[in-house]
């Protein structure tokens, strides 16, 4: 029985693990007000594309049963300063955009009610926001079915950042395939790239495939080449903050290098995301936009200076795989191979 939760709605408080603290510390936030969730989210205390729209959800909804409003008109009024906050926490991940337009789907569906009580509403986005944490899970364990047809028993899998239960409401996409194809195998092995400059691989996938008892290593990011070279992976696996239509995905820095190399050494490469992550309206991934965060996060470490002063330094979150690089892209419905402009379109029509 796993012992830890992401994020979850209790007792009017939206409480998530501390996950800058991980994994020395266990510390569960519990957050009050919705500027204190915006913050959580852009620190990172959580991340992780599909636990980003769940924690927006959820702060979309403490911000409706804090106000005070008394009418539904008056709700909706309110909660667009909250929206656009929330809109600017973090660029790259859609389901960011998903969930909060799914929260303002459900807001106009209540009005279209007619309905004057502002209580109803409230509690209307409440349950809303839980049901895409509910509705989170439920794809991730679908991605975990249908992938785990892709990863032969004995199988060493490189993956990089997290994409596991910490960076979705539970039970992960890449990590979500590792877990199923452990549950039918038992004998899965994951490698898992350290992930500069915030380590998720190193702190947070190891966490919680330790918990798990998957046995997992943590590689540095240059050792992959090597690796692959040696006959030590079998196939790379990872998440997606963003895909395009045409299939390009961007997703945390580093990952577009493992492609590479995946191709150059004839092995698989796979992204496994929610249909929530498709941005249909993105062509290309040229077009997506990559955050750019601070350089502190890579010349320093703590009190530690690890680069001479005045070096400066680069810090994109994310880079951009090209869709030709990919041999299949797992979602909730299935297994989209290129060309993934009609595949992941055909996946999407049958969800709607
Ligand atoms: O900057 P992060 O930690 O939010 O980046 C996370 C990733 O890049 C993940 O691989 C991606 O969000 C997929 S999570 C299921």
């Amino acid at each position: 029985m796993k012992d830890w939760f992401t994020i979850a709605w209790r007792d009017e408080k939206v409480v998530l693990l501390d996950q800058r603290e991980l994994p020395e510390r266990e510390v569960y936030l519990e957050l009050e007000e919705p500027e204190a969730v915006a913050v959580a989210i852009e620190t990172m205390a959580i991340r992780g594309a599909p636990a980003i729209g769940c924690a927006a959800a959820l702060g979309i909804a403490l911000a409706a049963m804090r106000s005070e409003a008394a009418t539904p008109e008056d709700l909706i009024a309110e909660l667009e300063r909250h929206f656009d906050r929330f809109v600017r926490t973090r660029p790259t991940a859609v389901n960011l955009f998903f969930a909060l337009s799914e929260m303002r789907k459900e807001a106009e569906r209540f009005v279209a009610t007619a309905s004057a009580d502002a209580t109803v509403l409230r509690r209307r986005l409440l349950e809303r926001a839980q049901a895409l944490l509910r509705e989170d899970v439920a794809s991730c364990r679908r991605i975990g079915e249908h992938g785990a047809s892709l990863i032969p028993a004995g199988s060493k899998v490189l993956t990089h950042c997290n994409a596991g239960a910490l960076a979705t409401a539970g039970f992960g996409t890449a990590l979500g395939v590792v877990r199923a194809a452990a549950a039918r195998f038992g004998n899965i092995e994951v490698l898992a790239n350290e992930t500069r400059p915030l380590l998720q691989g190193a702190r947070l996938t190891a966490w919680e495939l330790e918990r798990d008892k998957i046995p997992v290593s943590v590689l540095t990011d240059g050792m992959a080449a090597d690796l692959m070279r040696r006959g030590k992976v079998d196939l790379v696996i990872v998440g997606a903050d963003r895909i395009a239509s045409n299939g390009d995905v961007a997703n945390k820095i580093g990952t577009y290098s493992l492609a590479v190399l995946a191709r150059a050494h004839g092995l698989p490469f796979y992204v496994a995301a929610p249909l929530a992550s498709v941005d249909f309206g993105t062509a290309s991934g040229d077009s997506i936009p990559i955050e750019e965060r601070d350089p502190s996060e890579i010349t320093r470490q703590g009190e530690r200076r690890l680069v001479p002063r005045g070096v400066p330094a680069l810090n994109p979150a994310f880079d951009v795989t090209q869709a030709s690089l990919i041999d299949a892209i797992i979602t909730e419905a299935g297994i989209a191979r290129p060309p993934f402009t009609e595949s992941l379109r055909a996946q999407a029509s049958q969800r709607d």
